[in-house]
Formats: C-alpha cells, sequence, structure tokens
C-alpha cells in the first residue's frame, strides 16, 4: 500500500518531540478538518507514529467524530464495556465505584511504575490505532509514555533480526482482563462474544500493512511466550527484547493537560502509563480503530 502523496498546499504545524517517534501538530481545531488536512495528519502519524493535538476539549460524540476520520471505532474494548450512550468510547477510571473499576485497579496498580504494552494484541486483529483524550489530569505525574516498534527493531543486528523473523509469538489477555470477564459474563470483539479469553498467535516481527517498515511486534503486556523456543528461552529473550524496546532513545513522553488528544499507531509502538501520580484522580477516554490481522 502506497502513502497517501503529500499535498504541498497543507502545510501543518508540526514538533518533533524525539529522536523517531511523536510529534504535535499545533493550529487545528479537530472538529473541523477538511479532507486534506486528514490526509496530511495521517502522513505525520504514520511518519511519526504518535501525535498530540492540545487543548481540543471534545465530548464523547465529538471524539468519536474524529476517530471516524482515520478509520472504523470498535467495541470500546473487548472485556470493559463503554461509556453510557456511546459503546466505542472506553474510560480508564482507577477511581471510580464498584467491584469492576476496583479489580481493575488492582490489575492497574499491582504494576504501578510503568506497564508497558499494546493496546488489545490478545485478540486476532488488533486495533490500527488508539485515540486517547485526557479528562481528568493530575496536578503532577501520570505522563505517558510511547515506543518506536519500528526503531527498536532496525537498531538489532542483521543475524538478531533474521532469527526474529521466523518467529511466532503467543499473546493472552487472561493475566490482565479474565477476572473482569468473569465480572461482566462475557465480552465482545468485532461484533463477536466470548466469555473466555483464548491466546492467538501473531507473527514477532509483522510488515506494517500502510508503510511496510517491519515492526518488532511483541509487549510484555500481552506477550506470553514465543511458541518456537523452550519456555526459558522465551523468557529470556522476550526480557531482552522488552527491555530493547523501551531504550529512552525510542521513546517519547507526554505530559497531559486536560482536553488533550493522543493518536497513536497501534501497530507500531507500545505505550505505558507512569504510575507516579498517587492517588490523584487521572481520567481519560479512549476509541480504538479496527486494524487487521499481522503478518
Ligand atoms: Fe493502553
Amino acid at each position: 500500500m502506497t502513502l497517501t502523496e503529500p499535498r504541498p498546499d497543507v502545510q501543518l504545524d508540526v514538533r518533533y518531540l524525539s529522536g523517531t517517534i511523536g510529534a504535535e501538530i499545533a493550529g487545528l481545531d479537530v472538529r473541523n478538518l477538511d479532507e486534506a488536512t486528514v490526509a496530511a495528519v495521517r502522513q505525520v502519524w504514520l511518519e511519526r507514529r504518535v501525535v498530540f493535538f492540545r487543548g481540543q476539549h471534545l465530548d464523547p460524540a465529538e471524539h468519536l467524530a474524529f476517530a471516524r476520520l482515520f478509520g472504523e471505532p470498535t467495541e470500546g474494548h473487548p472485556v470493559i464495556p463503554g461509556v453510557k450512550d456511546n459503546p466505542e468510547v472506553f474510560e480508564i477510571d482507577y477511581t471510580a465505584a464498584g467491584e469492576l473499576y476496583a479489580t481493575y485497579g488492582d490489575v492497574a496498580s499491582y504494576e504501578r511504575g510503568v506497564s508497558w504494552h499494546t493496546d488489545v494484541t490478545f485478540v486476532k486483529r488488533p486495533p490500527l490505532g488508539s485515540i486517547l483524550r485526557a479528562v481528568v489530569v493530575p496536578e503532577f505525574g501520570g505522563d505517558t509514555l510511547f515506543s518506536d516498534q519500528v526503531a527498536a527493531f532496525k537498531s538489532l543486528s542483521p543475524a538478531l533480526q533474521d532469527f526474529l523473523r521466523t518467529l511466532t509469538a503467543v499473546h493472552d489477555g487472561k493475566r490482565q482482563f479474565q477476572g473482569i470477564l468473569d465480572l461482566v459474563g462475557e465480552g465482545t470483539w468485532e461484533g463477536e462474544t466470548f466469555t473466555a479469553l483464548e491466546p492467538v498467535e501473531h507473527p514477532v516481527v509483522r510488515t506494517h500493512p500502510e508503510t511496510g517498515e517491519e515492526v518488532l511486534f511483541v509487549n510484555p503486556g500481552f506477550t506470553s511466550r514465543i511458541k518456537e523456543l523452550t519456555l526459558n528461552e522465551s523468557d529470556a529473550l522476550l526480557a531482552y527484547l522488552h527491555a530493547h524496546s523501551v531504550k529512552p532513545e525510542h521513546t517519547v513522553r507526554h505530559h497531559w493537560t486536560a482536553g488533550d488528544i493522543g493518536f497513536w499507531d497501534n501497530r507500531s509502538t507500545q505505550h505505558a502509563v507512569s504510575g507516579d501520580f498517587g492517588g490523584q484522580h487521572r481520567v481519560i477516554q479512549r476509541v480504538t480503530l479496527r486494524g487487521d490481522e499481522p503478518r
């Protein structure tokens, strides 16, 4: 697939945020984007993997409308129900009342620090991208970090790259989400309902369907093992790949202000919230876009 042709008449105000990943796009109201501007934003997004728009203050319907400019929204989450009236919008609030959020909060807080992952890789077709809206932002902390999984793959030795191209990874959402699934009874993804989270397999190195780049597609949130290796070998290799992926030179970090939008390519990145906001209130809402089967 080829990238959209750049349009010289559309000039975006783009500020790069680190060596290979992240850009802030200023001067746009994301409620009003014409087709050429959407194409230009998509180009920057593909190149920089995550883009930020500050101070947009969208409501859930506007958030969804923005998402639809770039793809088809999925269910909010395979297991956690979406917000009232907008099931495609998934809210994360670790302090929300109720057993479901207490369970989710437990899962999130035992990994406080940074829990790196790529969204929903434990299904056959993980999301293409995610669009996050900062609703309530703590006074300090709570940044999100992103890693560039193309840069991570590129910086490995050719010998290791060759080996990784031969491998298959198992992705399993049970550890994080089976407890919540048991509480809610059943989950839904792409219109299909289920009561158990069956592990899925994805190539360790996938080819980005829009850019043709090779991506190191494993993450500590959901990748449980490498199929072709013994468990010890798999654990050691995954630990190395995880550490390598999130080296500072492969990452960018965003400090949220209420109203910000962050839009990442979920095929070529990992992300993690920094658990340094103590008990402060932090609410974000997310919409994910339908993706394809990693190949
Ligand atoms: Fe996430």
